[in-house]
């Protein structure tokens, strides 16, 4: 085996002359040669690893041996050439410093990365009268890696979500192949490859494209496979919804419970009214993981519109509002204008005022005695005959309470020059 390495100066020139020679050569190169044969020891090589690419049916009066990266034999893909007589090794830009060339002609690349992939161009030139050259070709392959399958989502919503499979690692030189239930993919508007086959898109993931899939990285020396990658589909939200025994309560009487439904032990509940959050209140109380949401003593305030909401870990679903209609009242009703003292020939025109859900029926009475319904009172062109104790009764058919408000109006007589004499009643309330 010759020397390793001479001052560069001097090889620089050295291959270049080289390559010139054996430029000539290629035109006289008879393909009927016997084949030079390139066999890699070992067959398989992993990266890392070294491997020797063995030369077989060498010719005869052989002189010099170049080693080109490719198949193209020019000086960018010259890596080493070995000059027989010289004893001598010399190296070309393609040289990674990994490269040994033997006097048989057989190179050793030691560490082989994925770079190193690829063929390779033996030029053998032969010495004598004649100048004459044969070439081997060689295409090296590492031995394909274990792959693994990444996913752009392992929890992907059932029908509505798209996953991208990755098949890793990205190399070049190898061919990527899918199995899904270890079938070989099936043609499917709902899968996509990408140019290389590395990638997979699945739109709108259904139990029956989950999975289990499994990628193949495929080589002409090696092939592996992936562990199995199965998704784990959310199920969709269902569209919850709200139950009530009662959406007709009582005001301090009955005791709401609402309920969303469906139940699911995976889904969270938040409960919304009037569009707000549910404020935090000890009066609320929200057993079952706030699937429930109790109102104990419920009062007008809680009227409203309630929604509740499930959510999982990606997403929620809103039912439709439901209203809550508390019925109350009716509370104490009031009389207007608060005026008390009238004359002869005036209007009298009293107002009574209670609130109440539903609204509550007035009844008017005067001294006791019914006089009209309705939640206003009109006399006109009163007399001192209208004076006495004016009442306003409220009634709420629904929660069947009844309240009565009184008051006194005194008539006195036609004018006799000013109010003199006139003095107010208090207005009278009874419950
Ligand atoms: C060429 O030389 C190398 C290193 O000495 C040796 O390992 C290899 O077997 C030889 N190849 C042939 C074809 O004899
Ligand atoms: C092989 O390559 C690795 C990484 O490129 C490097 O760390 C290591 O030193 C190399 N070994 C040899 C023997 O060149
Ligand atoms: C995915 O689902 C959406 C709506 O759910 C639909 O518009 C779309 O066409 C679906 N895509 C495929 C490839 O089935
Ligand atoms: C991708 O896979 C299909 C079959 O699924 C195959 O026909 C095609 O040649 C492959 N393409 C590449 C670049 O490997
Ligand atoms: C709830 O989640 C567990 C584990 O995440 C799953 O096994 C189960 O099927 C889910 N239940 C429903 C009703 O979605
Ligand atoms: C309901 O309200 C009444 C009075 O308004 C009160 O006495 C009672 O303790 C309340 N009950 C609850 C459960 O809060
Ligand atoms: C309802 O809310 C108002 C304003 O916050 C409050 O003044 C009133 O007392 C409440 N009524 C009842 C019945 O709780």
């Amino acid at each position: 085996m010759g020397p390793h390495s001479a001052p560069p100066y001097t090889l620089h020139i050295t291959w270049k002359e080289l390559l010139l020679t054996a430029s000539l050569l290629i035109f006289w190169n008879p393909p009927t040669t016997a084949q030079v044969m390139i066999e890699a020891q070992p067959t398989k090589v992993s990266e890392g690893k070294d491997v020797l690419l063995l030369v077989h049916n060498l010719p005869q009066n052989v002189a010099a041996y170049i080693w080109y990266k490719g198949q193209i034999m020019d000086v960018h893909h010259y890596i080493t050439g070995y000059v027989i007589d010289a004893e001598t090794i010399i190296f070309g830009p393609a040289y990674s410093g990994r490269e040994t060339v033997y006097s048989n002609a057989s190179l050793l690349i030691q560490n082989v990365t994925q770079k190193d992939t690829g063929s390779y161009t033996i030029q053998i030139i032969k010495r004598g009268d004649r100048i004459e050259g044969v070439t081997g070709h060689f295409t090296l392959y590492l031995e394909t890696p274990k792959p693994s399958i990444s996913s752009s989502n392992l929890n992907p919503r059932e029908a509505t979500e798209t996953v991208i499979l990755s098949c890793d690692p990205d190399t070049q030189d190898v061919s990527y192949l899918w199995w899904i239930n270890g079938q070989s993919l099936p043609i499917s508007r709902k899968l996509q490859l990408s140019e290389n086959n590395r990638t997979l898109v699945l739109f709108n993931v259904t139990k029956e494209t989950a999975g289990p899939y499994e990628c193949e990285m495929k080589n002409p020396v090696s092939s592996s496979r992936s562990d199995p990658v199965t998704l784990n589909l959310l199920p969709e939200l269902p569209k919850p919804y709200i139950t009530s025994k009662n959406f007709n309560p009582m005001e301090n009487k009955n005791v709401v419970a609402l309920t969303c439904e469906p139940k699911t032990q995976n889904y969270t509940y938040v409960w919304w009214v009037n569009g707000q959050s549910l404020p935090v209140s000890p009066r609320l109380k929200q057993p079952g993981e706030n699937r429930i949401l109790i109102l104990a003593n419920v009062t007008r305030n809680d009227t409203g519109s309630y929604e509740c909401e499930i959510q999982d870990r990606v997403g929620s679903m809103r039912s439709d509002p439901v209203t809550l209609d508390v019925l109350y009242g009716p509370d104490l009703p009031r009389i207007f204008p608060s005026l008390t003292d009238y004359r002869s020939g005036q209007n009298l025109y009293l107002s009574c005022f209670a609130d109440s859900n539903p609204p509550a029926e007035y009844t008017w009475t005067i001294n006791g005695k019914f006089l009209q319904s309705g939640q206003r009172l009109y006399i006109p062109q009163i007399t001192t005959k209208h004076s006495g104790l004016y009442g306003c009764s409220v009634h709420n058919s629904a929660t069947g309470r009844e309240r009565s408000t009184f008051k006194m109006i005194r008539v006195s007589g036609p004018c006799h020059g000013d109010l003199a004499g006139s003095h107010s009643w208090l207005p009278q309330q009874r419950h």
